[in-house]
């Protein structure tokens, strides 16, 4: 299990559902290097936010110092776009290291220096690359960049090298420091068992999420995914998710979103970390980190009482959902 997942915290008597908020996603701005062909991210804020909309540092550091004061957990940084894109990421994994906090950093990757990884290594991180193929020429018409394939190959054989020997036994539990992400695609459910291999190599865990149809992916039925039977044997593949969380009546959902307060890069509270960007809840610098902890509970009830799957942006009821306005 990862560090830092809704799982891992459960395992050391935190009840989420009892407590006032576990998480703190936030967003950095929607712009990336490289561009998946199934990417969350809403076709119309692929060229990022403004700039003079972003959140700066100081309120960064407003908002991270309320959350843990207010018994906060974590934070996670993935989001719309690639976060090592904003100079705010690092500045952020320290801040919450320094008050006791673990940041899960979802990364391609592309971007890391040997010096980020020798600095996020003795940081309070959960670190999670992303990777959808391991050939090269599947890999890069995925991400649309020529020569990205090598760099994240280099980076993830990297990462794997300084993180090894990171992770730890508790209570018969294997915990990780260090992740791939699988985004299973059509494309991709071939290459699950070789997936498996190249992180057990590497001592990464190996986590796996379906592809959502929302952002670029709602416009490639060609990405969406085959046969349930043949999926439920592919996930099966996978290490436990670095997301679920179980719910006392048996329900398993995503602990991040539900337990978790998600600001935009421009500090729009978002129902999710990967939607709902329509949405107009508040913006953190206007709104007291109470209010803005009262709407999440309110707004997040609301969601997973009218949703019935794991994650509102992967069911099929969630475009009707927003569009019915049934958050409200
Ligand atoms: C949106 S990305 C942002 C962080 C970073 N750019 C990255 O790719 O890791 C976060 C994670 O979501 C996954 N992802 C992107 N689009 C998705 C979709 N439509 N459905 C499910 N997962 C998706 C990515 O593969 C990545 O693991
Ligand atoms: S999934 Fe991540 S790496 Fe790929 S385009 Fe989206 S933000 Fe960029």
């Amino acid at each position: 299990m990862l560090v830092s997942c809704p799982r891992y915290w459960a395992l050391q008597g935190h009840r989420l559902h009892e407590r006032y908020i576990s998480y703190l996603s936030l967003n950095q701005n929607s712009v990336c290097d490289v561009d998946c062909q199934g990417c969350f991210r809403y076709p119309s804020r692929k060229r990022g936010l403004p700039k003079e909309s972003l959140l700066t540092m100081e309120d960064y550091e407003r908002l991270i110092t309320e959350f843990g004061a207010a018994g906060g957990l974590a934070l996670e940084i993935s989001g719309e776009g690639e976060p090592l894109m904003s100079h705010n990421t690092l500045p952020i994994i320290r801040l919450a290291s320094q008050l006791g906090l673990w940041t899960t950093l979802i990364t391609n990757g592309h971007l890391l220096t040997d010096d980020m990884l020798r600095e996020l290594v003795e940081l309070q991180v959960a670190l999670v690359l992303s990777l959808h193929s391991l050939v090269e020429a599947v890999y890069e018409r995925d991400s649309g960049s020529r020569g990205s394939f090598g760099r994240k190959m280099k980076n993830i054989d990297r990462a794997a090298e300084v993180f090894r020997g990171t992770g730890w036994l508790e209570r018969g539990r294997d915990i990780r420091r260090a992740a791939i992400h699988w985004t299973l695609q059509s494309d991709n459910v071939g290459e699950v068992a070789d997936a498996r291999a190249f992180c057990d190599e590497r001592g990464l865990l190996f986590s796996i999420a379906p592809l959502a149809k929302t952002g670029h992916a709602a416009a490639r039925p060609d990405l969406w995914l085959p046969d349930e039977q043949r999926l439920k044997t592919v996930n099966a593949l996978g290490d436990e998710s670095i997301i679920f969380y179980d719910e006392p009546g048996g329900r398993v959902v995503c602990g991040t979103c539900k337990y978790g307060l998600n600001v935009g890069a421009d500090g729009n509270l978002l129902l999710d970390a990967h939607g709902g960007y329509q949405v107009d809840i508040s913006n953190i610098r206007t709104t007291s980190f109470a209010e803005a902890v009262r709407l999440q509970h309110a707004y997040s009830a609301r969601m997973f009482a009218q949703l019935d799957g794991f994650c509102p942006v992967r069911d099929p009821g969630w475009l009707e959902f927003l569009a019915e306005q049934r958050y409200r």
